[in-house]
């Protein structure tokens, strides 16, 4: 599988060199995968000015590789954003979060001008949802979201020993019927003390990326 994920990112590095200059800023994800394009990524650093991160083990691997990180806040403009999943349907569809790190992801997704999605092809499924479905909750609403779920037919798991960069813990929902993406995110975000679902709907990527070995 490593080779497939190598070979994403290298197609990824070929799509986006055309497009950088020495202002470009790239947005980065997190992961296996990515781990891949910050490895590619570092080997044509001379050519963009830095990246902005989506978690605090991607902005470590960056700057291991003397690649610059920007916070979010201080940059007017991100070129384009790279991130793996964990599941892709055909209408391009995600679910992220297995690394517990999608409430940044999302933010950083959606503050970019282009978003491209890299995965193997083990992530490619007709309907999501046989991942399980992660959500960020603030760590004293857990057990009410947790209700809130099973209401929508969810079979929410505290992830053990995990807390996010932002502090807060994660649910894994197994069960719950994904056949309209976009309104689940949006009705699971209406939970209070949910910070964001792993359902990338409503903010989709604009091309993927499928790695062979
Ligand atoms: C992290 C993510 C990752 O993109 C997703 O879990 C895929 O990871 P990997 O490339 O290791 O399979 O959403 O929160």
């Amino acid at each position: 599988m490593s080779n497939a994920k190598l070979n994403a990112s290298l197609e990824a590095i070929e799509y986006i060199k055309p497009k950088i200059n020495m202002d470009s800023i790239i947005g980065v994800g997190t992961g296996s995968t990515v781990n891949f394009f910050i490895e590619e990524l570092a080997k044509i650093k001379q050519l963009f000015k830095g990246a902005v991160s989506s978690s605090e083990a991607s902005s470590q691997l960056l700057e291991a590789h003397d690649i610059e990180v920007f916070e979010l806040n201080d940059v007017n403009e991100i070129l384009v954003y790279i991130d793996g999943a964990d599941e892709v349907d055909p209408s391009n569809n995600l679910i992220k979060g297995g690394g517990g790190a999608h409430t940044r992801e999302k933010i950083v997704a959606s503050a970019s001008n282009e978003f491209v999605c890299i995965v193997d092809e083990s992530k490619l499924v007709k309907a999501l949802g046989n991942f399980p479905l992660p959500i960020e909750v603030m760590i004293k609403s857990r057990s009410y979201v947790a209700r809130e779920v099973v209401k929508l037919g969810g079979t929410p798991i505290l992830r053990a020993d995990f807390i996010t960069d932002q502090g807060n813990q994660i649910l894994d929902i197994a069960d719950i019927k994904i056949d309209k993406p976009e309104i689940l995110e949006q009705r699971l975000n209406l939970i209070p003390g949910v910070l964001d679902n792993g359902i990338f709907a409503n903010c989709r990527p604009s091309k993927l990326i499928i790695g062979r070995n």
